[in-house]
């Protein structure tokens, strides 16, 4: 019944509060387009979900709805931990960090232990205001299962914890500065769409950290450390299985996982959970952030067939060439990207609408996570390419 609630939650969240601030113009991948960004947001389109934009002022921003907006330090201290708040950490979360020597990495890699650590910032915030949530009994959990529940979520909030320490303290062995957390507003309300939520992100999590090992394999970093990141993705999967079964699905997913790019995951979290403009030191991490693109029609129960989505990008001077030269395209498992055309595309104000096919049935089986971006060209050989293209997205879409 929760199907594709956490869908619904990012893809309908306010576009206009969705907007890149300024503090990140300018960092791109390798089409220019992707960097220029409208200096002000636009106020169409905004459906609340917390994010403070319900139409009024043409310039109200995530950060406008800040007054429940979760910040940083945690009553023990986190993200600066004394030597014996870590033992307690250590002791919640039923383990310890490495304790080799740091290794050296390349740029590159430091681009991802920096996402990593902003990653993971956001999941701790998330999960301490979800354990919060449900010790207040502001939350319900159902078929009496709080106690089981709650025992799961501490652990996670503090794995999340040293997932973040760990990444920091590497970024320091580097000589590089670690990520300061931000302000986060999360749009949901209920114990079943926080739930689903979690187990939203972290798909992209997972899917996302196959990238960070492909990089690091690339540039020929230190191998410990993509036995390090193996560790995390095999942590945050076993976390997914839970969150999937307290909603009723099954465990896995799928037989093999959806990927995912650094670029997506950093322009998702910008997009749907940081308050603007609320990070110290985000133009450290030398990732884009995309304009938002939004899903509107996805079933709540929906299936992996044939059909047509609608889809709402933010364009305010994002794109301005020929709609036909765009495409929309999916990433799901370990296929080949899927191109399809948009259809009926419309400029509206600064928002472009369209539709989409949606190829769910045979031959892709399109279950768990399908990514969906739009990109300028039509021919992409990987997802690295489609990343390379992409200007609006990622739209995340969720199917049993
Ligand atoms: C953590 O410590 C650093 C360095 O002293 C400081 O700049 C930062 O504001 C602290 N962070 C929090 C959230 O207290
Ligand atoms: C916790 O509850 C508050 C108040 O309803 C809500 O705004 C927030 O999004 C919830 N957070 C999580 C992580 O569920
Ligand atoms: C679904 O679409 C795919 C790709 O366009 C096509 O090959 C397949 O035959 C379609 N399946 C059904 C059941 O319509």
């Amino acid at each position: 019944m929760y199907a594709s609630i956490a869908t619904a939650l990012l893809g309908a969240s306010a576009l206009a509060a969705a907007r890149p601030s300024e503090e990140n113009k300018g960092w791109g991948t390798t089409s220019s387009s992707t960097t220029e960004y409208g200096a002000m947001p636009s106020s169409t389109q905004s459906k609340g979900w917390g994010w403070g934009n319900n139409g009024g002022s043409s310039t109200t921003s995530a950060a406008d709805a800040g007054q429940s907006a979760f910040s940083f330090p945690l009553p023990n201290g986190f993200p600066n931990v004394s030597a014996s708040a870590l033992k307690d950490l250590e002791i919640a979360a039923q383990g310890v960090p490495g304790n080799g020597a740091a290794p050296m990495v390349s740029e590159d890699a430091k681009t991802s232990f920096r996402f990593i650590a902003f990653n993971e910032l956001f999941e701790v915030a998330f999960f301490t205001e979800l354990v919060n949530n449900i010790t207040s009994g502001h939350y319900t959990v159902p078929n009496g299962q709080s106690a089981n529940v709650l025992r799961a979520l501490h652990a996670v909030q503090a794995q999340e914890e040293i997932h973040a320490l760990g990444a920091n303290n590497l970024l320091k062995a580097n000589g590089a500065n670690p990520i300061q957390p931000c302000k986060y507003d999360f749009p949901v309300d209920k114990f079943e769409d926080a739930i689903n939520l979690a187990s939203t992100f972290t798909d992209v999590t997972v899917g996302t950290l196959q990238d960070v090992q492909k990089t690091l394999a690339k540039d020929q970093d230190p191998v410990g450390t993509i036995q390090l990141i193996g560790s995390v993705i095999g942590q945050e999967g076993e976390q997914n299985g839970f969150y999937r079964n307290l909603n009723g699905k099954i465990p896995s997913a799928l037989p093999f996982l959806t990927t995912s790019k650094r670029e997506f995951a950093f322009s998702a979290i910008n997009q749907n959970f940081v308050v603007r403009g609320s990070c110290p030191n985000l133009g450290d991490i030398k990732l884009p952030i995309f304009a938002k693109l939004d899903v509107l029609n996805v079933d709540p129960n929906q299936q992996p067939v044939n059909t047509t989505f609608k889809y709402a990008a933010d364009n305010d001077n994002v794109y301005s060439g020929n709609p036909e030269d765009l495409s929309l395209v999916y990433i799901n498992q370990q296929t080949l990207p899927i191109v399809l055309p948009l259809k009926m595309p419309q400029q509206n104000g600064n928002t472009l609408s369209f539709e989409a096919d949606f190829p769910g049935a045979f031959p892709f089986h399109m279950n768990g996570l399908t990514i969906a971006v739009v990109a300028k060209g039509k021919d992409f050989k990987s997802v690295d390419d489609v990343a390379a293209a992409t200007l609006f997205g990622p739209a995340l879409i969720e199917i049993n």
